[in-house]
């Protein structure tokens, strides 16, 4: 992996670079951010999370082929959800219609240059995923900011809505209640949000917002009591392998103070404004502290809160 933008520069006056490759134990690309100091995905590896947590309970077997699948993707980072979406909509006769939120163009970019990540796919997605990376439907900068873009055209439309934002204690400005509410309205009305998170704080806005909420089912490893994340829609969800219904230990854990939401009124504070709006919020609240976690799901892409 070279680093493009410092390839000339003598070894010594590099900067660390920010972005740092990483390989999941699955042998799949995936990236770590220095500044956030967390990884792109699960240790399990880039792909597996993609396919378990995105792709399989999205349950795309219940359209039929020729179908214009809608999607919007908040948080593309190195586009592994978009190429295994890519791949599963391909095989499965779908026509995918694509948007996607951004902060960064790097993390695609980067992918897209190493010959790692685009071993892991068909030409055809690379080249697909090569013209969304240059194309309009990929819309960068801070997704709060252009969401309301998305929703002047796709309100009502998203068969899928996928949030992979960095964790909810590192990017609280993509979990807030009012960003939730926000993604929801996007959604058909029995299209599905999907998430890797499982935080309470998520789910319960979720909940609250009307949505019927299940945890994913992790599909190797893990005891049933695990949950790789969450799906929610307008409408019911009908009964598929990928999904549980939340345990009671789960719903209770909602009521605790760990399912206060993140509120973001306005739209553009700071995650150090979020966390310290909820943690006096959290304080003052006559609701039980959050129960402790599970034990660790060894081998799984388990995990309680969604932390990578
Ligand atoms: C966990 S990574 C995404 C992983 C990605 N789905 C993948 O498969 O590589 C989180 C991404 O959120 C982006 N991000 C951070 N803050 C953002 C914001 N306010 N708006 C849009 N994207 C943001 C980061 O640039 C990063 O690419």
């Amino acid at each position: 992996m070279t680093w493009p933008a410092c390839a000339t520069e003598p070894a010594e006056t590099l900067p660390a670079p920010e972005l740092l490759p990483r390989l999941g134990r699955d042998g799949s690309f995936s990236l770590y951010s220095r500044g956030v100091e967390e990884g792109f995905h699960h240790a399990a590896g880039a792909l597996r999370e993609a396919r378990e947590k995105f792709v399989r309970p999205a349950a795309l077997e219940r359209f039929a082929p020729g179908r214009q699948l809608r999607v919007a993707e908040v948080a593309v980072g190195t586009g592994t959800n978009t190429a295994a979406l890519l791949a599963a909509t391909a095989a499965a006769g779908l026509e995918l219609d694509w948007w996607g939120l951004e902060l960064d163009q790097r993390p695609l970019g980067l992918a897209l240059a190493d010959a790692g990540f685009r071993a892991q796919w068909p030409a055809a997605v690379i080249r697909r995923l090569e013209g969304l990376s240059k194309g309009p439907r990929l819309r960068l900068g801070d997704a709060r900011r252009r969401l309301p873009e998305l929703l002047a055209a796709q309100a009502g439309r998203c068969d899928l809505v996928l949030l992979d934002a960095f964790s909810p204690t590192r990017c609280p400005q993509l979990w807030s209640k009012e960003f939730l509410e926000r993604l929801g309205r996007l959604l058909r009305p029995d299209g599905r949000l999907l998430t890797y998170s499982s935080a309470a704080a998520v789910r319960r806005c979720l909940m609250d917002l009307g949505l019927d909420v299940q945890a994913i089912r992790p599909s190797g490893g893990g005891s049933g009591r695990w949950s790789a994340g969450t799906v929610a829609s307008l409408t019911p969800l009908a009964p598929h392998p990928a999904l549980r219904a939340l345990e009671p230990f789960e719903r209770e854990h909602l009521a605790s103070r760990a399912g206060l939401p993140y509120r973001d009124p306005r739209g553009n504070a700071s995650a150090a404004e979020i966390l310290e709006r909820r943690r006096q919020e959290q304080q003052r609240s006559p609701a039980p502290p959050g129960r402790l976690r599970p034990p660790a799901d060894p081998g799984g892409l388990g995990c309680s809160e969604g932390h990578r």
